[in-house]
């Protein structure tokens, strides 16, 4: 860390390193897995520090939601944007739930039944990569599920479908598989020893099941505090009024892939993402681009006196990466708006079962960048 960010860390507050399943947060924030996931505690500290009760708080990299959810719950209104597709789907599914167990039940009920109705895929159109993680049966029903919630705008059920779809528990829909990243367990866990876990699993009671365990803290949200969600990169991002505060977590630079990582889930969204690379896609110099097309299209929105709270990943480094995005971050965000004050800096360390990635170039810090527009 250089000698400026350094001279005012201050260690994260004890409780960020405590458990996310605290009753106190809405089951939604456990809706579905997103890598690189904020946690409930540290989004509702920050919201609750650095903003008030109705300000408009944008998020413009809102991943799974977390910000955005934590702000309307704190009575603060909201923006999120975000280019990854699963991305949105799930940050507006968690905006958007049914305000009671009951209307969502009524909900599920409802699509199953018109899904139903849909005709029937011809299979052997499907990528091979996709058709390896399920029974023939459950694909079909899963792909006219998700039909059904995509023509319906039903992102709520869409996104508990895309929770239950891949894992190795009786409650979920492939075969044996991981969950946050999509890998098949069939080694682990061969047919002939296994036969249980290859056989058809229907869509209707998990999705009743998953919807239980959304509701168990309640899920009413104020929809009034939503101003807008969308599929859109920070490169485009257009705004007609001043934002309050910024609270955001970039892309962790060189260490996530959103799209590979999420490739099932995404393949259901948009069946045309068939190709994945296996690189990462958060390079350095992508990164940078990023940064840039943050000072120049999201700052410019935050209202004098407001607060920029940036949760940045530190990377593991590597021989071409010499510094430490925070770092990076921070000279050209300055560079661009030299009145910005540095208000505070917060040292986290993320715990082992946080991280998708235990080893290599895997996040093992976070900086928490308190940044106030003079
Ligand atoms: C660290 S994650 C955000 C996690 C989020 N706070 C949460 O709790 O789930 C960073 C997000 O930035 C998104 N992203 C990457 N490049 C982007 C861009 N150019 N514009 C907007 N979002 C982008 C990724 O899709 C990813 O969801």
């Amino acid at each position: 860390m250089s000698p400026r960010l350094s001279s005012v860390a201050q260690r994260a507050p004890r409780e960020w390193g405590g458990s996310a399943q605290n009753i106190d947060y809405s089951a939604l924030h456990q809706l579905a897995p997103y890598i690189g996931k904020l946690k409930p505690v540290i989004a509702r500290q920050l919201l609750r520090e650095f903003t008030s009760s109705g300000d408009i708080v944008l998020d413009c990299f809102s991943g799974s939601g977390t910000i955005p959810l934590e702000a309307v719950m704190l009575g603060r209104r909201t923006l999120a944007f975000d280019t990854n597709p699963y991305a949105v789907a799930l940050t507006r599914a968690k905006l958007e739930a049914p305000l009671s167990l009951e209307a969502a039940n009524e909900q599920l009920t409802q699509r199953i039944c018109d899904s139903q109705k849909r005709s029937q895929y011809d299979l052997r159109k499907i990528p091979l990569w996709v058709r390896k993680f399920f029974h023939p049966r459950t694909l079909q029903n899963a792909i006219r599920f998700a039909d059904e919630c995509i023509e319906k705008d039903d992102q709520f059920l869409l996104a508990c479908l895309l929770s239950i779809l891949h894992h190795q528990r009786p409650g979920f829909l492939s075969y044996p598989s991981s969950h946050l990243v999509p890998y098949l367990r069939d080694r682990k866990f061969p047919k002939v020893q296994y036969p249980e876990m290859y056989v058809e699993r229907e869509l209707a009671p998990r999705l009743a099941a998953k919807l239980v365990r959304t509701y168990k803290y309640g899920g009413a949200i104020n929809r009034s505090s939503v101003l807008e969600v969308a599929r859109t990169g920070v490169a485009d991002l257009k705004l007609d009024f001043e934002v309050d505060a910024i609270v955001t977590s970039p892309p962790y630079m060189n260490a996530l892939d959103y799209v590979r990582d999420n490739r099932l889930r995404m393949w259901f969204l948009d069946r045309s993402t068939v190709d994945y690379s296996p690189e990462p896609t958060e390079r350095q110099i992508q990164s940078d681009a990023i940064t840039a097309a943050f000072a120049s299209n999201a700052l410019k929105y935050l209202r004098k006196g407001g607060y920029c709270v940036l949760v940045v990943g530190e990377t593991v480094l590597r021989k071409r990466i010499k510094t430490h995005p925070a770092e990076r971050m921070l000279a050209k965000l300055t560079s661009e708006y030299p009145k910005l004050k540095v208000e505070r800096v917060i040292r986290d360390t993320i715990p082992d079962v946080r991280r998708s990635r235990k080893t290599g170039a895997a996040t093992k810090r976070e900086l928490v960048l308190v940044l106030k527009k003079g």
